[in-house]
């Protein structure tokens, strides 16, 4: 399919300092967009100036939550590069929501071409600054107007571009983080595992509480007995107990980070030993006790690898590192970055270079 492009003929001014960007604040001056009828496929794939959608009242996104997204970056190596970083793991999850959502597939080479032809577009949007990328938010909504409760048989894809800062007002700085014991997130043979709305807004009212204490986000317990860890709101999370850097397991009720697999291949690149099994809170504050927890990260496309200086489980205030970030959280962030900035030499193939 021929993408097509309309430029804009009324470009916006730049950023004018991008150490004040925020996160997903800001947006670059067009657009993806390409729509699904039943019967006919994917279609109409084009580039146009960002601007309002236009959508029927009645479309079905508004009202059952029908959407799925995805969370990109695309990076300005040190020699001028623009690199993006494993999109086709990005599309490949996307089309594991779309089939839980009941969202018709996408092409994924076709999507990566995609986010290629845009951000080539919008080039001087891709942020220069250490710590500043230019986000990618590819979603899908549900646009047929019905008020009947059945999977959609018309879809929008648009990709906005959105050049952004760190996504924790704090940088590299610990962030505060609060183990929620009231609400859940997900269960068992729900969503969880699909990068979708409905997964967000319900996190939103034990986010909004936790951030009224000074916490940054909260970290999920499983939804059945509340005694697994699971995942914080925007991000994977690892422990290092002992000689031991673990991470929840995938079961189907955490997203699948891309940071977080990376992350497990480059530690046990290094020959560290980096584990993926149930994690209970208990296990966790029995090692804390036992002061043989050293470090705590989160990992995720926005936070990047955040370390975390302190987790609160009811009374228990619980903190790593004296607050400071660990060497394995360090190494893994220059590591990573180094690869996603064209610093260090990519052995793994994870860049795509956008020409
Ligand atoms: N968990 C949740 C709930 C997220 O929203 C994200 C961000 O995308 C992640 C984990 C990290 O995933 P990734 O590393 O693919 O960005
Ligand atoms: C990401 O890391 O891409 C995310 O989607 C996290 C959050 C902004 C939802």
């Amino acid at each position: 399919m021929e993408i097509s492009v309309t430029l804009t003929k009324n470009p916006k001014p730049l950023p004018e300092d991008e150490n004040k960007l925020g996160f997903g604040e800001k947006f670059s001056d067009h657009m993806f967009l390409m729509n699904y009828t039943a019967g006919k496929g994917w279609h109409d794939a084009r580039i146009v100036p960002y601007g309002p959608l236009s959508l029927d009242p009645a479309a079905m996104c508004l009202h059952y939550g029908q959407e799925v997204f995805e969370g990109m970056k695309a990076y300005r190596a040190d020699d001028g590069r623009i690199l993006l970083f494993r999109p086709d793991e990005n599309f490949k999850r996307l089309n594991n929501s779309n089939d839980r959502l009941e969202i018709p597939p996408i092409d994924v080479d076709f999507c990566i071409e995609a986010v290629k032809k845009l951000v080539s577009v919008d080039k001087k949007w891709v942020p220069h600054i250490d710590g500043a990328s230019l986000y990618i938010r590819p979603y899908i909504i549900a646009t047929e107007p019905k008020l009947g409760v059945h999977a959609s048989h018309e879809y929008l894809f648009v990709i906005l571009a959105s050049p952004s800062g760190p996504y924790y007002k704090s940088g590299l700085k610990p962030v505060k983080i609060y183990v929620e014991t009231k609400y859940v997130r997900a269960v068992r043979g729900g969503t969880g595992f699909a990068k979708t709305a409905g997964n967000y807004a319900c996190g939103l009212k034990a986010q909004e509480v936790a951030n009224r204490e000074g916490y940054s986000q909260v970290l999920w317990l499983d939804g059945v007995e509340q005694k697994y860890i699971e995942e914080v709101g925007a991000m994977n999370v690892f422990f290092v107990i002992g000689d031991e850097i673990v991470t929840p397991g995938l079961y189907g009720s955490i997203l699948p980070g891309i940071t977080r697999k990376s992350s497990l291949e480059l530690l046990r690149s290094w020959g560290l030993n980096a584990t993926e099994r149930r994690l209970s809170i208990d296990e966790l504050i029995e090692a804390y006790k036992a002061g043989r927890v050293s470090e705590v990260f989160g990992t995720g496309t926005a936070a990047v690898i955040s370390p975390v200086g302190e987790l609160k489980v009811g009374d228990l205030i619980m903190t790593f590192n004296n607050g400071e970030i660990g060497k394995i959280s360090q190494r893994l962030y220059d590591a990573m970055t180094g690869i996603q900035r064209g610093r260090l030499k990519d052995e793994f193939g994870w860049t795509v270079e956008v020409k």
